[in-house]
């Protein structure tokens, strides 16, 4: 059968004749093909099925060739390698009635098959232009492999550690969420998807999947909408304000009703509100899942879900079998389904797959595009960056490059492991596991002894289950080996914490400490009284108090394809560390949620307090505190940070005032310090946070060298939602702290007025 849609491109698109003076080129065309299709080719278009590769729900695969025909299906996901993407498309086109184009969704979360750290990971390099060209270059070579759409970034923000999809996001900050946010939806679509590498981006998950009870996935959201608006809603606005093409509903409930039919959310805040243009596609199979959450029948949820402004559903074949029934019972109308179906087409539209439905799918350039050596070394530079170095005592590292290291622990040889929690592109056969990166670094100045000696975690079915690819050892055996290896060393270096898939989607701890066994092993190496590096693999906030107690080194690492090579770097001094956490380290998991930016209670804990105050918010057996807070992390050279000057003491609502610290580096190398600008409302209509990161700068400093940093305090910064939720700058006294990171001891600070 022959394609349909391209005559119909020069029959009427860039043909003015057919449009009329309101309606632009892409609105006369799908205007147009609109008025040739069926109503269950609109109801098609609404569909989005799995081709079989990857899936992570019970949605079987389905054989897709006689729906393609058919026209049930608008848009494909997770399909890997071009050729496969190409047939399944070619079916779309040349053997549909109307040739519709699919869309090709697919996970590139952090990378494709150049992996860059977590995102979690990603976000603690503070570094907005390589966070954006992360994600440039993994629209390149998506792009290059068949895929059109990702499902990123991920904007949740999330202050429960336990939730293993913390992960996947940039951590507990809306200002910083917004930043990363706007980055990957420019990184990804460009300005407007003017070149042909760029893809749609979807903002996922909507909304407030992040915050799910007891940080347990897919469980109940319940919050105040002033929480939402001033803690949660800012990274989803600001993607949204990027222009990113599409949202993705998330699996939870909102105020009692399922995100995927939550009419306020999907029409009045997204829509009306934020003013989104593009289209909403459910989370896997929510609007079957609507029915557990114990609302409708699957007939019933759909016609919900469509009215609620969501356009595709993903994989639940809800709307294919249902909403046609539910047109002819009134449930919903041809002007709903037609709303839906022209939002789906004018992303196809907009992505240019009208004028080439094969624009993903050379395959030429899928070879020529994917793993480069450039966008490995952005990746390895990137993920340099992304370590936060926790504690360094004595200075420990960097090391020499000499001697014997024993390197030990469950990560010391995991290519599988190496590049973290969902990345359905990469291929573990090409990445260095850790022992080789120390290796290639090292060429032979050094000697590397390899043991794993102990196990992720004690479990072995658990083990198992998270996917870890590492063999599940005999523990005794296993210890020996390691303490063997580790008396021969000069320095022991050990690779442990969480596996690739301890985090990420359905993968909740309860308990987030560092698993018994690996705890055992580093409690009996540390008895050989050996210099000692812990490498905290993480794909969350992990509460790792008995490790800062008595390891002298450790340093937090969030995987990736290069991860190996810039571990090497980092540990021999070739890089210096900069990163630093997004989101605060508990001392224990009773604290969680944990976050800096938390109101102050009638009773807080007065400043400086180091026991336990009875009557006051405190706990009797821990301190307030994050181990490590939001914002923390070291070098190897140190700052110092001169007192704020301020260009005013007072602003006007419509004014602007700047503040400026001078930051020297002390130390004994050049180094990045981020700079981190906070600001309180201490007295407003509503209860507002102790504190808010408002802006912050990556500074460049030479050994010796001092710079000044200047902020500029614009109204936006003061602004937050009052109880109407309206977005309010009260005047009054505000307070204003620079320094190092989020801990009241590390800012400096001063105050000033808005009049
Ligand atoms: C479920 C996840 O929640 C979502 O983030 C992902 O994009 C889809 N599965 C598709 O794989």
């Amino acid at each position: 059968m022959k394609n349909r849609i391209l005559p119909l491109i020069a029959g009427c698109a860039i043909m003015a004749s057919c449009t009329t003076p309101q309606e632009s080129p892409m609105d006369a065309y799908i205007t147009d093909l609109m008025s040739h299709m069926t109503i269950q080719e609109k109801i098609g278009q609404l569909n989005q099925q799995v081709a079989g590769d990857i899936m992570t729900g019970s949605e079987q695969d389905t054989e897709i060739t006689d729906l393609l025909k058919r026209g049930e299906i608008g848009s494909v996901l997770n399909v890997k390698g071009v050729e496969r993407v190409k047939a399944i498309q070619k079916i779309a086109v040349e053997e549909s009635r109307l040739g519709i184009p699919l869309i090709v969704g697919m996970d590139v979360i952090h990378g494709y098959e150049t992996v860059f750290p977590i995102p979690l990971g990603l976000a603690a390099t503070w570094d907005i232009d390589g966070i954006e060209e992360s994600a440039r270059i993994a629209a390149k070579e998506a792009s290059a492999n068949g895929v059109a759409w990702t499902f990123s970034p991920m904007v949740d923000i999330c202050v429960d550690p336990r939730w293993g999809r913390q992960a996947e996001g940039a951590g507990e900050d809306p200002y910083l969420g917004s930043k990363v946010a706007e980055a990957m939806v420019k990184g990804y679509q460009g300005e407007n998807y003017e070149n042909d590498y760029n893809i749609m981006a979807c903002i996922k998950h909507f909304a407030l999947y992040g915050a799910a009870e007891a940080g347990r996935d897919y469980n109940t959201v319940d919050m105040s909408r002033l929480r939402m608006y001033n803690q949660y809603f800012d990274p989803y606005k600001a993607a949204v304000e990027a222009g990113a093409g599409s949202v993705m509903t998330s699996f939870n409930i909102v105020d009692g009703l399922p995100a995927t039919s939550n009419k306020w959310l999907v029409t009045d805040v997204l829509r009306k509100q934020w003013g989104f243009e593009g289209f909403v596609v459910t989370d896997y199979a929510s609007i079957d899942e609507m029915e557990k959450h114990g609302i409708s029948d699957k007939q019933h949820n759909a016609a919900l879900a469509l009215k609620a402004g969501t356009d595709m559903d993903m994989v639940s074949r809800s709307f294919v079998e249902t909403l046609e029934k539910s047109l002819k019972e009134g449930l919903v109308t041809t002007s709903d389904i037609d709303l839906a179906c022209r939002r789906v087409l004018e992303a196809k539209y907009k992505l240019g797959l009208f004028n080439d439905p094969y624009k993903y799918c050379n395959i030429d350039k899928a070879q020529n595009s994917t793993y480069l050596p450039e966008y490995r070394e952005t990746a390895r530079k990137l993920t340099q960056e992304s370590f936060v170095l926790l504690k360094n005592d004595n200075n420990i590292l960097p090391l020499k490059k000499q001697g014997t290291i024993a390197l030990i622990g469950p990560m010391a040889e995991s290519k599988g492991d190496i590049v973290g929690t969902w990345c359905v592109a990469s291929d573990p056969t090409k990445y260095k596991s850790v022992r080789e990166g120390l290796e290639t670094a090292l060429a032979g100045k050094a000697k590397v002894l390899t043991a794993q000696g102990c196990n992720f975690v004690d479990d072995e079915y658990v083990q198992k289950a998270t996917r870890s690819v590492v063999p599940f050892i005999d523990k005794e055996k296993g210890k020996r080996e390691a303490i063997e290896i580790a008396r021969k060393s000069d320095v022991i270096i050990c690779a442990m914490g969480e596996d690739a898939w301890m985090s990420g989607e359905g993968a909740s701890r309860a308990d987030i400490e560092m698993p018994a066994p690996q705890r055992e092993l580093l409690a009996e190496l540390k008895k050989l009284n050996k210099p000692m590096v812990l490498l905290n693999f993480a794909g969350r906030a992990t509460a790792i108090k008995w490790e800062s107690e008595n390891i002298p080194a450790i340093m937090n690492v969030w995987f990736g394809s290069e991860c190996a090579d810039a571990l090497a770097d980092v540990l021999f001094g070739d890089a210096v560390p900069q990163g630093k956490l997004t989101i605060s380290m508990p001392q224990c998991v009773g604290q969680v949620p944990l976050y800096y930016n938390h109101l102050n209670t009638g009773r807080p804990l007065a400043e400086g307090t180091e026991r336990y105050a009875n009557f006051t918010s405190n706990y009797i057996d821990v301190r307030n505190d994050a181990l490590y807070p939001f914002g923390y992390g070291l070098s190897y050279t140190t700052f110092e940070y001169s007192d704020i000057t301020l260009s005013a003491n007072t602003m006007t609502v419509d004014g602007t005032i700047k503040a400026k610290v001078t930051v020297k580096n002390t130390g004994d190398y050049d180094g990045v310090e981020i700079v981190q600008l906070y600001i309180r409302d201490p007295q407003a209509s509503v209860s507002r946070p102790v504190k808010e990161l408002k802006d912050f700068k990556r500074v460049d400093l030479k050994k010796g060298e001092q710079k000044d940093v200047e902020f500029t305090i614009t109204p936006d910064k003061l602004k937050f939602y009052n109880y109407d939720l309206e977005y309010v700058l009260e005047p009054g006294a505000f307070d204003l702290m620079i320094g190092a990171n989020s801990s009241d001891k590390a800012l400096k600070k001063t105050t000033f007025e808005v009049k």
